[in-house]
């Protein structure tokens, strides 16, 4: 079979649920397993996510909150069982704006944690029995080069994809035995709203540096991140589990 159509056939015939959907990396991920042969199921608290389904013949999707463990359980009844997951609905806190911790606002820091560190435990909690008792199942988590390093500015962001990668770790030891893999992928700064509309405007001098923090020159796109979250949810990344995958230009090298 020649490359393009093993690629295209990478994700055949897997249910894969992505969470953040419809924006983003979320987004992107959505196109690129669809073309891979998946079927996604799109969960997003914003209504954009229908659009986004709609554009994507092949797909479903659910508007819904990852801290809101009816929605998950609706999603998991409506369109489960999930061959995959791809847990990645998060938020950086202030709008993008970088807060020294002495002046962060504890409520932000709670809503922070609430949806990066409950939100994905609450997604593991619903997607690991199943998986578990079926014995098959593989789940990607997005953490950040932040989940290894420190933010300042971003401490609050910081310490919940610190959290990621401790879940990550944790549930892939869980349920290795079962043959179900888990890991993460921890981006450095990619090409989405959350970056280029929230944290760029929100933080004078930002943007310019950007680039040049990374040692490839330039931030990722959403689609770079995409294809490595493809892979760890294939079958080709078969004896992968437990693994922190940055995907980063080399951020995390130095
Ligand atoms: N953009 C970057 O530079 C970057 C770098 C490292 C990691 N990340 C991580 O990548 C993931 C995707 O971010 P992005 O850059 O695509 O941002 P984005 O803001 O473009 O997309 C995030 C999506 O998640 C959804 N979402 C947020 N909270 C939710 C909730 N509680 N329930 C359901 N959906 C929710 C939003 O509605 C949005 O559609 C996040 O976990 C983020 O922390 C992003």
């Amino acid at each position: 079979m020649p490359n393009g159509a093993e690629d295209r056939a990478m994700l055949e015939g897997k249910t894969i649920l992505v969470t953040g959907a419809a924006s983003g990396i979320g987004r992107a991920a959505a196109r690129l397993f669809r073309e891979y042969g998946a079927a996604p199921v799109l969960f997003d608290r914003d209504e954009a996510v229908m659009d986004v389904a709609r554009d994507l013949p092949g797909s479903a999707a659910l508007v819904g909150d990852i801290t809101d463990c009816a929605a998950l359980a609706d999603a998991l009844e409506r369109h489960g069982p999930f061959d995959a997951a791809f847990n990645n609905a998060g938020t950086e806190g202030m709008g993008g704006r970088m807060v020294p911790i002495a002046d962060y606002p504890e409520e932000e820091f709670r809503k922070v944690q609430q949806v990066n560190v409950e939100g994905l435990w609450n997604c593991l909690k619903a997607l690991l029995p199943g998986f578990i008792a079926r014995g098959s199942g593989a789940i990607v988590n997005t953490s950040s080069v932040t989940g290894w390093l420190g933010a300042p500015g971003l401490a609050a962001y910081s310490a919940s994809k610190h959290a990621v990668i401790g879940l990550t770790r944790s549930a892939a030891l869980e349920a290795a035995p079962a043959g179900v893999r888990v890991n993460a992928v921890l981006p450095g700064a990619v090409e989405t709203p959350m970056l280029t509309e929230r944290g760029f405007a929100a933080n004078p001098g930002f943007a310019e540096g950007a680039a040049a923090s990374h040692p490839m020159g330039r931030i990722a796109t959403a689609r770079e991140v995409a294809e490595a979250a493809a892979w760890l949810l294939s079958d080709r990344a078969g004896f992968v589990t437990g693994h922190c995958l940055a995907v980063d230009g080399g951020l995390s090298a130095r």
